[in-house]
């Protein structure tokens, strides 16, 4: 074990209140490709060209088959070690928060208690014309889609993913439930994320201005590194795994 993970293993040891916050990164080992890395290019788009309410405009058909191809990827993923030993963190500490950037399923099927999805669900998707008869939003598990684009069953109109796209507003419950989970934390860990997208990547110095302990971990470098108190470089799924058998076996 590291230096570096032996002091984060002493901090989530001794927090009160400990905050996660969690990116692309922490799903990669399940298999899902990141946004930012060398594998987050589809074809030969990146997720800036794609995940947005114009690019849906020009082209519902390129859009629909980037997220059809991430969900089979995220129907057909696990769980792994980090999505499970932040669930266990979850549901032994009351007040241990996860708030997640991504919107595949795979913290919430490791068990995750009162996860906070900032960017929504992939399996959710709502009407494009936002019609009267159609709720918010409802889930659509197809995998793969039979009809590219998929139709609102209310309007006959196009149906969308509902996740958030750049250019568009986060629920505002779901950024006050992170945000109260970043000001009244003592420890906060970014983990698996680029730390560029805002508002999430926010959450970090928000916790820090208001006294928590930070942390990140990733495999390389990010704009957060130079803010938090503590780096830990290395592959979310091993690292926590590290932790977490430090924390069980009393070493610290
Ligand atoms: P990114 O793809 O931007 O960043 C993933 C981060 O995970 C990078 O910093 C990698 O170094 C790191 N990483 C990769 N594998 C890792 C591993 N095994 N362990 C630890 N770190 C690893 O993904 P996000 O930061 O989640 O939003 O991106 C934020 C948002 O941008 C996404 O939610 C999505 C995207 O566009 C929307 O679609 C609105």
């Amino acid at each position: 074990m590291t230096a570096n993970i032996t002091s984060l293993v002493h901090v989530v040891r001794n927090a009160k209140r400990i905050t996660v916050l969690t990116g692309a990164g922490v799903s990669a080992a399940s298999g899902i490709p990141t946004f930012r890395g060398a594998d987050g290019l589809w074809h030969r788009y990146r997720a800036e060209q794609l995940a947005t309410p114009e690019s849906f405009e020009r082209d519902p058909k390129l859009v629909w088959e980037w997220y059809d191809w991430r969900r089979q990827k995220v129907a057909t993923s696990q769980p792994n070690a980090a999505h499970r030993v932040l669930a266990a963190w979850s549901q032994r500490w009351p007040t241990c928060r996860i708030v997640t950037q991504n919107v595949d399923d795979l913290q919430l099927r490791a068990g995750t208690r009162d996860l906070v999805r900032l960017h929504g669900s992939i399996w959710e998707v709502s009407c494009w014309d936002r019609c009267a008869a159609s709720p918010r939003y409802w889930r659509h598990e197809q995998v793969p889609l039979e009809e590219l684009p998929p139709r609102c069953p209310h309007c006959g109109g196009l149906a969308r993913p509902a996740v958030v796209w750049f250019g568009e507003s986060l629920d505002p419950a779901d950024v006050d439930a992170a945000q109260e989970a970043a000001t009244t934390c003592s420890l906060f860990v970014s983990a698996g994320t680029s730390a560029v997208v805002y508002p999430a990547a926010a959450f970090l110095h928000e916790a820090k201005r208001h006294g928590a302990t930070t942390a990140e971990i990733n495999l390389e470098a990010t704009p957060a590194s130079d803010v938090v108190d503590m780096v830990v470089q290395g592959r979310a799924e091993e690292v926590l795994e590290q932790i977490e058998a430090a924390l069980a076996c009393g070493a610290s």
